[in-house]
């Protein structure tokens, strides 16, 4: 069976300006009328590269438990590192439609790895405005160069570099997450996977939609990751829920989008939050964003660190696999 792709839809929708009726959202969904609008929300904006080491874990700690969401700049992944990275993917989704079903997610496969559409299955039956191109791209022992497009032919080398330096962003901010937990700075990292920690890209493409006021790109959740480090193209569109409202996260040039997920949350017992966000799109123009997801091996155990529960303090979260874990979250079975 061919699925129809959100990127053809577009094209017919933007040519007889309306959309398909299963994209069209519930009211309480709508952001037309859930954003709050006029208000760009400020999230703790962190310089990577701040040499008292004190103050840079004391400014993540406190974003990560008071936001779980903050943007990084001196990260150190040179500009054209980025680019290259934004510049093969985006030709990636601009190839003719028989080109990119080749990677097409084949179909009852375990993995999430291929291209595709509608990933989550959603309350009512509702569609997300976006394709997605998944695959891993660390440890080279997880990699499946199967769903790593040949086309461009730069694709593997961008993304090769952007891998290189992305990783060396993740080991500072799980040091620095860790140290702010009073935990040694290697704990984190250690308990979430260490060196097995699996790097999973999600390109996402949103095409332009004539009635972006009725649709979502990705409804609203928190990520299953430990932490997911995400660059968005210029077209802003990712939004987080304070006090049950909706706001749109200002874009900064360059800035790296960090997420605190759900195994960070359970693991800290809760002192680090998993944000709840979502994604909307555009009338005119594509957006796109490149999330990775740092995530444990599936037969790792997770649970909080036994400095956060003892006498007087329960465990918030049952220690359980991460396979697990996300078998019911993805089903939808209560953790
Ligand atoms: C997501 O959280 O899956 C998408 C966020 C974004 O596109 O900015
Ligand atoms: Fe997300």
């Amino acid at each position: 069976m061919e699925v129809e792709r959100v990127q053809a839809i577009s094209k017919l929708s933007m040519s007889i300006n309306t959309i398909p009726y299963e994209f069209i959202r519930s009211e309480n969904e709508q952001p037309a009328i859930t954003t709050v609008h006029g208000e760009i929300l400020e999230v703790p904006t962190i310089d990577l590269n701040d040499p008292d080491g004190e103050k840079l874990v004391g400014l993540i700690a406190k974003a990560g438990s008071e936001w779980g969401l903050f943007q990084i700049v001196n990260h150190g992944i040179p500009c054209e590192v980025i680019n290259n990275l934004q510049k093969v993917g985006k030709e990636f989704f601009e190839l003719p439609q028989e080109e990119k079903e080749v990677y097409a997610k084949p179909q009852g496969s375990k993995t999430v790895e291929g291209y595709g559409t509608q990933l989550q299955r959603e309350l009512e039956g509702k569609k997300g405005w976006v394709d997605h191109l998944f695959h891993r791209i660390w440890p080279p022992s997880v990699i499946n160069y199967r769903f790593w497009p040949m086309n461009p032919p730069s694709y593997r080398e961008a993304n090769e570099q952007y891998t290189i330096y992305l990783r060396k962003v993740a080991d500072k901010l799980f040091k620095c997450l860790s140290l702010g937990l009073g935990l040694e700075e290697d704990a984190m990292k250690a308990s979430i996977g260490g060196d097995d920690i699996e790097y999973l890209l999600k390109i996402n493409y949103y095409p332009p939609c004539p009635r972006p006021d009725l649709v979502l790109g990705v409804v609203a959740h928190t990520d299953m990751s430990a932490l997911t480090l995400l660059v968005p193209n210029e077209v802003p569109g990712l939004q987080v829920s304070r006090d049950c409202r909706w706001y749109d996260v200002k874009y900064i040039p360059n800035a790296l989008i960090v997420h605190i997920g759900d195994q960070i949350e359970i693991f800290s017992n809760g002192k680090y939050k998993a944000v709840l966000h979502r994604s909307t799109v555009n009338k005119d123009t594509t957006r796109m964003s490149w999330p990775v997801f740092l995530e444990p091996p599936l037969d790792q155990v997770i649970g909080p660190h036994p400095k956060f529960t003892g006498k007087g303090t329960p465990a918030k979260y049952k220690s359980k696999k991460y396979g697990e874990y996300m078998y019911c979250k993805l089903n939808k079975i209560p953790q």
